[in-house]
């Protein structure tokens, strides 16, 4: 082809515009700002997937991310500013199932940033875990209830006033496979996330048609490698993982991808839905 042949110039056009197309859609790419400026806050974010999905919402441009935690999140919060100079995090310590710990804890995020864009909450504990019904403790049953169940509708009943002011909010809960299929051995932790799920449901609607942008979603993972898998018996872990299509565990990128979805912006027209991060596990 003879250089500066219509022909070449047409050739270099397109490779131009191929190369700059795969540059955007590589991995290597820039990390995406999906929530500069907004105010986010993660529950039970000093360690696992809410550790993971903070570090990612501050990577992604949000202005400040708080920790909600019953673990001291002060070193997690020094880490999120560290890696992303520039974001204010901060870290509150409580219980969580607690209603006046968590409206305090609320209201200073809002004192403090102002308002809240983003809530995920990531909070929650398996209980006794490889027991039978019968052989489950009433009040294993009750914290188990209180923390997964409890703090999620405290939570949101916290944050949403504030939502419905500004016009503009997302919610993602963190339920479980479990909650959708029912893992034997699991009756308080089971029954707690499918609850979780209705609850995402109800809310989804309620705060649908008011003219706000208001979306509140959750997402059911199935075995993710964290402190709170390595806390449990060997042989669930094994029943749940072997549950597993695709044969292995998921990342905590993985689901925290999910998540971020979710919690973001274009995430406009789904709410009350639960997502899938099950390795394909779930059948509805
Ligand atoms: N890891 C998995 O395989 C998996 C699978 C499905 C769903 N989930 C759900 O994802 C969420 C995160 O799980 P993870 O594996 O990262 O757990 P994790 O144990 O690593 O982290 C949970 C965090 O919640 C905090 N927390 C617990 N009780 C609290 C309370 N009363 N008040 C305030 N904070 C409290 C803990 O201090 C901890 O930092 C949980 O809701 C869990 O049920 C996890």
């Amino acid at each position: 082809m003879p250089s500066g042949s219509p022909g070449l110039v047409l050739f270099l056009a397109y490779a131009v515009r191929d190369t700059a197309h795969h540059v955007l859609a590589s991995p290597c790419a820039a990390v995406p700002r999906r929530f500069e400026g907004q105010v986010c806050v993660v529950t039970g974010a000093v360690q696992g997937i809410g550790a993971a999905v903070a570090a990612r919402l501050a990577a992604e441009g949000a202005r400040a991310v708080w920790i909600l935690d019953k673990a001291d999140g002060s070193d997690a919060a020094k880490g999120l500013e560290k890696a992303t100079p520039g974001i204010k995090a901060g870290a509150l310590q409580l219980d969580l199932a607690e209603e006046g710990q968590v409206q305090k804890a609320i209201a200073e995020v809002l004192r403090e940033s102002g308002r809240i864009d983003v809530l995920v909450q990531g909070a929650g504990i398996t209980g006794k875990t490889n027991v039978k019904s019968h052989e489950v403790e009433l009040s294993d049953f009750q914290r188990v209830f209180d923390v997964n169940v409890k703090a999620i509708f405290l939570c949101s009943k916290a944050v949403l006033p504030s939502m419905l002011k500004s016009g503009y909010g997302r919610i993602v809960n963190i339920a479980s496979i479990s909650g959708k299929d029912g893992n034997a051995g699991m009756l308080a932790y089971s029954s707690s996330k499918a609850a979780v799920i209705n609850l995402t449901k109800v809310m989804g609607k309620e705060y649908a048609n008011l003219g706000k942008d208001i979306t509140i979603n959750c997402i059911a993972p199935a075995v993710v490698q964290t402190a709170m898998v390595d806390a449990m018996p060997k042989e669930q872990v094994k029943y749940m993982t072997d549950k597993i299509p695709m044969g292995r565990t998921g990342k905590l990128d993985e689901v925290a991808s999910t998540i971020l979805f979710a919690a973001s912006q274009d995430c406009s027209f789904t709410t009350g839905f639960c997502f899938d991060a099950s390795g394909g596990r779930t059948v509805y």
